[in-house]
């Protein structure tokens, strides 16, 4: 298990927009390289492990992650669906399940407003990833 105090920089804040594309990061978890995705819903800024608890599977297509409605995660796979708020799954295959999520906020850096993740627990960047 990897603890950071260090925040990773993910993207400026305006690449996520409401329930719009998610932005992937390679990490691993524990010792399995996969990825993480990070959203935007409601205005604020969310990030998950992108593994489905159904069967494991990522949950995006060429990272769109919404329902169309907007207002729902959904896995491309089964369609499970989730909170974009809690990860907490609502319908489908995988309930009652969550993703896995993931510690982010949102600061200045360097004069430009970022999105930022803080890697802790079993999920941690993939070294040398970008
Ligand atoms: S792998 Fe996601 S719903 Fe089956």
């Amino acid at each position: 298990m990897i603890e950071s105090t260090q925040p990773i920089t993910v993207c400026a804040a305006s690449d996520l927009v409401d329930s719009g594309l998610a932005h992937k990061l390679a990490v691993t978890y524990g010792n399995d390289p996969t990825t993480a995705f990070f959203v935007r819903y409601n205005g604020q800024a969310y990030g998950y492990l992108n593994r489905c608890p159904h069967m494991g599977s990522e949950l995006d297509w060429e990272n769109s992650v919404f329902t169309r409605a907007g207002d729902l995660l959904m896995c491309a796979r089964h369609g499970a669906t989730f909170k974009p708020d809690t990860g907490e799954c609502t319908g489908g295959p995988c309930k009652p399940s969550k993703l896995v999520a993931l510690k982010v906020s949102e600061a200045q850096q360097d004069g430009q407003h970022v999105v930022l993740w803080w890697p802790e627990g079993k999920v941690a960047p993939q070294v040398g990833a970008d």
